[in-house]
């Protein structure tokens, strides 16, 4: 799975951030714990030093071995053990093992610390332990005296779960904080990333028609905001490469258009001369036709070059849409006379229309011309209707129709189907590439519907603003 940047700029931070907190606090909890048990170690020492020095002198003829009044000693050492150990949370244990039998003295806390000790502890090495009796954590030295061995033990519990109760709190500071972190840290990332958000909107929205538009540039100098510099000095650049590409097909077209007008003049004028023979007389025919379909295309690669740099004067005018529509109906009924192709006029509303004229009758006449090029028999339907908020103008074939794959591309300028569809040939695959751009300087839009060997239905819709409809 790929994470989007500002997540992982988020996890990221809070991994580092997390480990740390992590680090620092167990350094401090560890700190802690060796600092309580470093107190008891040097409380145990010094009262491990006092008793050695009581148990060798006061009490020195119980280290000794043939000992006599010893029970009497002994428990005066033990009375001695209680007074002093049992309200101090303390206890302590003495050993003599080189008697004849070995003895064992205790006294403090617990009335029978030996057997809460665990097993065989007395035989341990020397040093601090840490052990829980009877459910309270204690610290306990064990040292080997010249004369038998000596535990003294610590109650530690209290300090313990004080320190225990803090290292508590520094899990939840670092859960939470972990929390805030990753909230914090993604929403900042979130907001830093913003300005690349809108700026990939704004890329979106950029094609080679509006050119002119930029990427939103914003007050920070940051590396970001030098991309957006960048990339809009960019899209400069290539404006003004299609600007001149744009331009130079337009001044190549407008070269063209004379030099073909003055040959197709001189080709009529030689066509009617009388003395020609035959042969001469149809490839001047041939040529003629030939001249004609180029100067058609030089006449619509300029008019899309124009519309290309938004230099074509588009001259709207209030018309009726209407009439525009009985007159081609007119035209297409005449050039399908003689082929078996019915031409209805489904339906003809009423409608003024703004717009410009010669561009909507061309819409209309490149339209009926595919219709007619691709129809073989059958019957071509067209229809003006107002449909909710727009002009719905149809125009339905009973052709060959479009495969659907293709249909995504016939807009595009010079694309044709397959050549060999159309008998009577001629098209330069310009002519919807021209209806798309009429479409759009008025506003609407254009559909295509075709189905292959049944036929194909376009749809033009304008929005019904600028069109005015007029009551019958
Ligand atoms: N009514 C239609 N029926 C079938 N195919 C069509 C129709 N209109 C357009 N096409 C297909 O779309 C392609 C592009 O149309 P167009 O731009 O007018 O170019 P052309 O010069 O070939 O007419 C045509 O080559 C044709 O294959
Ligand atoms: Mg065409």
């Amino acid at each position: 799975m790929k994470l989007s940047i500002r997540t992982r700029l988020a996890v990221f931070f809070t991994l580092v951030f997390f480990g740390v907190l992590a680090l620092v606090l167990s350094a401090i909890a560890l700190a802690l714990y060796r600092e309580l048990d470093q107190r008891a170690d040097r409380a145990l020492k010094i009262e491990e030093r006092w008793l050695r020095g009581l148990i060798e002198s006061e009490f020195a003829p119980l280290t000794l071995p043939g000992c006599k009044n010893c029970d009497s000693l002994a428990a005066e050492l033990v009375q001695e053990l209680n007074e002093r150990y049992i309200y101090r949370g303390q206890f302590t244990v003495i050993y003599f093992p080189s008697l004849q039998s070995p003895r064992l003295y205790f006294g403090g806390r617990e009335k029978n610390i030996p057997l809460l000790l665990p097993e065989d502890f007395l035989s341990r090495k020397d040093g601090f332990y840490n052990l829980e009796i009877e459910g309270r954590k204690s610290r306990v030295l064990l040292k080997q005296q010249p004369w038998g061995i000596l535990a003294m033990g610590r109650d530690n519990q209290t300090f313990r779960e004080v320190a225990d109760e803090f290292v508590e709190i520094i899990h939840w500071i670092v859960g939470f904080s972990l929390l805030f972190v990753l909230a914090g840290g993604w929403i900042m990332a979130r907001l830093a990333m913003l300005p690349v958000v809108s700026a990939a909107e704004a890329a979106e929205e950029i094609t080679i028609t509006n050119l002119r538009q930029r990427l939103p540039e914003y007050a920070g100098r940051d590396e970001f905001g030098v991309l957006v510099i960048t990339l809009n000095r960019m899209i400069a650049r290539i404006e003004e490469g299609v600007n001149r590409i744009q331009q130079f097909t337009q001044d190549a077209a407008h070269e063209l258009r004379t030099p073909l007008t003055i040959l197709r003049g001189e080709l009529e004028l030689a066509y009617q001369k009388a003395d020609l023979s035959d042969d001469t007389r149809v490839s001047l025919q041939k040529t003629l036709d030939r001249v004609i379909s180029m100067s058609r295309v030089v006449e619509n690669l300029m008019l899309l070059a124009q519309s290309d740099t938004g230099s074509y004067p588009v001259q709207k005018s209030v018309f009726r849409l209407d009439e525009v529509l009985k007159e081609i109906y007119e035209d297409v009924q005449i050039l399908a006379e003689n082929r078996p192709i019915e031409v209805l006029l489904d339906h003809c509303e009423a409608v003024q229309f703004f717009g410009d004229k010669q561009l909507i009758y061309r819409l209309l006449l490149n339209l009926c011309d595919n219709a007619l090029k691709y129809t073989e028999r059958g019957c071509i339907k067209l229809k003006l209707a107002i449909a909710g908020d727009s002009v719905d103008f149809t125009i339905s074939d009973t052709g060959i129709g479009i495969p659907e794959e293709q249909l995504p591309r016939i807009f595009d300028r010079f694309y044709r189907v397959d050549k060999s569809r159309s008998n009577s040939g001629g098209g330069s695959g310009l002519g919807l590439s021209i209806c798309q751009w009429i479409v759009q300087a008025h506003g609407g839009s254009i559909r295509v519907e075709s189905q292959l060997d049944r036929g194909t239905t376009i749809q033009i819709l304008f929005p019904l603003r600028s069109t005015f409809f007029v009551p019958a």
